[in-house]
């Protein structure tokens, strides 16, 4: 029988992190098909066990380390090639200003996109297959509630994240750029699941109202409903454990089961997945509740990562512009 039944406590960044099955325990293996939070069923049977994760390295320490440039490459002191971005388990993958995809990775799969999110030849946009037919399907449910959403930026290659972090640095300094674009080779939108939005006939994406208005407020609640999760959310918080500032315009696409699973712990992306990598069961957070699970959704099972069908898998031209803005605070020309 599957299930999961998991507390996660990933924001003491200093201690092992403990991943214990409270619930489990608290309720007992007798609870044969107790409820959970959020729809889950804890099973009989089941053993509580413990998971120790090594914390992550806290933003603070990693935004410390130098950004070495050379006459023909860029990067960060002490950067790591993150995991599972090469297998079908790319939507778990760490991207932060530590962990990095290699420069020469071209997801496979990537199909072409236009910015009203029609999967079209001619789309000057390129995206996985998985996250073009859900960023569409949102898009056309968003129309229905008279939100008229547009790509501003989507797969980013190597190359292309070199000229945008480049155009930050001249904009704003290379202390300020690094808190809103990634360094070349760590910009989730190398994965080629990732987009910035905007809206068609609303606030522009780089209006201090934004984040507040219709178009990132339904982004806000409806998003994970196609498998998208904010990778940037916005409180001195979450900026200390995302290591960027507040992007109400950048979503990654992870699935519906993962966007499900990480609104609901209410944890930052970058902290759910790192948890997630290392073994981490699901968090059962103070969303739940309130949150819809996909259809036919199945709880984990308490193993060290998701089933490949709960993630989805590995898979043409660059993505035009990429600009964020002309101050990092309040982006202006395109996003970052
Ligand atoms: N703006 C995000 C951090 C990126 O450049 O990928
Ligand atoms: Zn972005």
């Amino acid at each position: 029988m599957r299930q999961t039944i998991g507390m996660i406590c990933a924001h003491q960044p200093r201690h092992l992190l403990r991943i214990v099955p409270l619930l489990a325990l608290i309720l007992g293996a007798s609870a044969l098909g107790a409820a959970l939070p959020g729809g889950g069923v804890v099973a009989a049977g089941v053993a509580p066990r413990t998971v120790e994760v090594l914390p992550i390295t806290p933003c603070s320490e990693i935004n410390k380390r130098k950004i070495i440039i050379t006459r023909t490459s860029i990067g960060i002191q002490g950067a790591v090639t993150t995991l599972n971005y090469r297998t079908n388990q790319w939507a778990i993958s760490v991207l932060d200003p530590m962990y990095r995809l290699s420069s020469s990775y071209r997801p496979t799969g990537l199909v072409a996109i236009t910015w009203r999110g029609v999967l079209s030849p001619k789309g000057g946009y390129l995206l996985k297959r998985e996250a073009a037919d859900a960023l569409n399907a949102m898009f056309t449910q968003a129309k229905v509630s008279k939100i008229s959403l547009k790509i501003l930026s989507a797969y980013r290659s190597y190359s292309t994240q070199v000229a945008t972090f480049a155009k930050w640095v001249a904009q704003a300094g290379l202390q300020q750029a690094r808190k809103y674009s990634a360094i070349p080779g760590h910009s989730e939108h190398q994965l080629g699941t990732t987009v910035d939005l905007g809206s068609i006939n609303g606030v522009a994406w780089s209006n201090p109202r934004f984040p507040t208005s219709a178009t990132a407020l339904w982004l806000e609640a409806n998003a994970y409903r196609f498998g998208f999760v904010r990778s940037y959310p916005a409180g001195s918080a979450n900026i200390a454990l995302s290591c960027y500032g507040a992007e109400a315009w950048h979503w990654r696409y992870v699935g519906k089961s993962l966007a499900y699973e990480i609104v609901c712990s209410a944890q930052v992306p970058r902290i759910f997945l790192w948890a997630r990598q290392n073994g981490g069961d699901r968090v059962i957070g103070p969303a739940c509740d309130s949150l819809t699970p996909p259809e036919g959704y199945v709880l984990p099972s308490p193993s060290v990562t998701p089933p490949a069908s709960d993630v989805p898998s590995e898979s043409p031209a660059d993505s035009p512009s990429e600009s964020p803005s002309a101050s990092p605070t309040e982006p202006v020309a395109s996003p970052s």
